[in-house]
């Protein structure tokens, strides 16, 4: 096994086929199978973007790939659990010279245990080493195996061109790797030290993207509204963005509350295309708990955080994370979280059972803090059953509204197309597939309480009562 211990960002290394070079050899394709965040999903295009400038075609399936790539996720035990079922599965996709290689988060916590513990697996490849792919796998060609996962502060894969699947946005990472360190997470340890891009190259690629026929980006970082490049902030870069000729929706996941400064906020009530959502990460509504996870807010902060993002922009849709089972997390404790989620009344929120995570803090936590299992399912439904009651409410009220849609893809369904409206909601509309990449005006004619069915309304009827495009919004008094 060899071991790769530094990979300079500018090193030209030997790639398998050049592009374009007028050679007739077959391309080696490349599968990728991606778990995990949005993060791990625009890296994914990045490593399908340097292959393929590197000779390899992308496909999208597994049988007989030449590479096979899983692109993992560390999160939580069962998204690691999966990859590894997954790892085993994927065996009888490959040829004989098939590739195996394992990329992302847990590639980058486990390091050269997967290659002990799935024999089939050649490279072993952190978020930060994906320059070297192509050279990884020329190696791996050669039988020998390789784990490359060294951080590397300064590869924002700035000149790697993203192979992008999805139709109508672009993720775009601003901000790599994180510098809180709350007591249960592990990202710390997979993506090491928090750094952003230079603004005027997001610019540029949001610039690209529009180009391109896109018209929604989603800005991508851990603590995503802390973002600065020495000379701009978050702010700067939401106006910055939000002034690309051409593009009509701006989002970002996920800002961490405390980042959100009076710039911040600001920023976001007055740049037309940042829509009117916000995924802000809760955890939890008691004080003494964010303590333990080492959030560095208190609920009281969280909910002036809410008060404030809600004044400035009004119609601003809030969704969230929730862990339950913290360790030491009691009756009072869960009580004051059910109660900040009815305080707040999320829109829709992610919800997770707590799973400890190798080497965090909350591992060291004493081994009686330790919540039983029955206690944290029982937890978990009442969480769940109060969080979609609320959402199933909201949406109730919102029947009979009209909204703007950007027209997503073809539904699970097959029939259906699935759309999403500026807040975030997600609306199954009866249209030709052609609409894809269209704004609609629809009407919310149902709710299953969760997602809505809605009717397109003609152009002639909408522009009478046209709700839907907000007026670039104004300076706002509350700030
Ligand atoms: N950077 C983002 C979160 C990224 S992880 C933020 O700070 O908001 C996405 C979510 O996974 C977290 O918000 C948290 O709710 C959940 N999560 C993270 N670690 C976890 C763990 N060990 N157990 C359960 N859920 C966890
Ligand atoms: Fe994890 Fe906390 Fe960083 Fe989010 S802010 S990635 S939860 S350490
Ligand atoms: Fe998972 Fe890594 Fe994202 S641990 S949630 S893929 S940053």
């Amino acid at each position: 096994m060899t071991s790769i211990p530094t990979i300079a960002p500018t090193t030209d290394l030997p790639v398998a086929l050049p592009d374009g070079d007028g050679s007739t050899a077959p391309r080696p394709t490349v599968y990728i199978e991606t778990y995990g965040c949005q993060m791990n999903v625009a890296d994914s295009e990045l490593m399908y973007g340097r292959l393929q400038a590197s000779g390899y075609t992308p496909v999208d399936v597994p049988d007989g790939a030449d590479v096979i790539l899983v692109n993992t996720c560390a999160i939580r035990e069962n998204a690691e659990t999966r990859v590894i079922g997954r790892l085993g599965e994927l065996r009888r996709f490959m040829k004989r010279d098939t590739i195996v290689g394992v990329t992302g988060c847990m590639a980058q916590r486990l390091g050269p245990r997967v290659l002990e513990q799935a024999k089939h697996v050649s490279i072993v490849v952190g978020p930060d080493g994906y320059r070297a792919l192509p050279a990884l796998l020329d190696g791996a060609r050669r039988g020998e195996k390789f784990t490359a996962t060294d951080f590397d502060l300064e590869e924002h894969y700035e000149d790697v061109v993203a192979r992008r699947f999805e139709g109508v946005k672009a993720w775009i990472p601003v901000q790599r790797g994180c510098d809180y360190r709350c007591t249960y997470c592990i990202v710390p340890t997979t993506r090491g030290p928090e750094r952003s891009r230079k603004l005027p190259d997001v610019v540029r690629e949001v610039q690209q993207v529009v180009e391109q026929g896109l018209t929604e980006v989603v800005l991508l970082g851990q603590t995503v509204n802390s973002y600065h490049d020495g000379a701009h902030d978050f702010a700067d870069l939401l106006r910055a963005v939000g002034a690309v000729d051409g593009l009509r929706r701006l989002r970002y996941t996920s800002p961490h509350p405390n980042d959100f400064s009076d710039r911040v906020v600001e920023a976001m009530a007055t740049t037309p295309a940042v829509c009117e959502h916000v995924h802000l990460p809760m955890q939890s509504g008691s004080t003494a708990m964010l303590k333990r996870m080492l959030r560095r807010y208190t609920r009281e902060d969280y909910l002036a955080c809410v008060e404030r993002l809600r004044a400035a922009i009004p119609g601003l849709a809030i969704t969230t994370d929730i862990i339950v089972g913290f360790p030491a997390e009691t009756d009072e404790e869960f009580a004051d979280t059910l109660d900040l989620c009815r305080t707040v009344r999320f829109d829709d929120a992610f919800m997770f059972k707590f799973s400890p995570r190798e080497g965090t803090p909350a591992t060291r936590m004493p081994p009686e803090w330790t919540i039983p299992d029955d206690v944290v399912a029982a937890r978990f439904d009442h969480l769940v059953q109060t969080v979609r009651g609320i959402s199933r409410e909201k949406n109730l009220a919102r029947l009979g509204d009209r909204c703007e849609v950007l027209v997503e893809k073809v539904a699970r369904d097959g029939e259906l197309l699935q759309a999403r409206s500026r807040d975030f909601r997600t609306v199954m509309v009866p249209a030709d597939a052609a609409r894809i990449g269209d704004y609609l005006t629809v009407q919310l004619t149902g709710t299953t309480g969760a997602t809505f069915t809605g009717t397109p309304v003609t152009a002639a009827e909408s522009d009478a009562t046209d709700t839907v495009r907000p007026a670039p919004r104004a300076q706002l008094p509350t700030l």
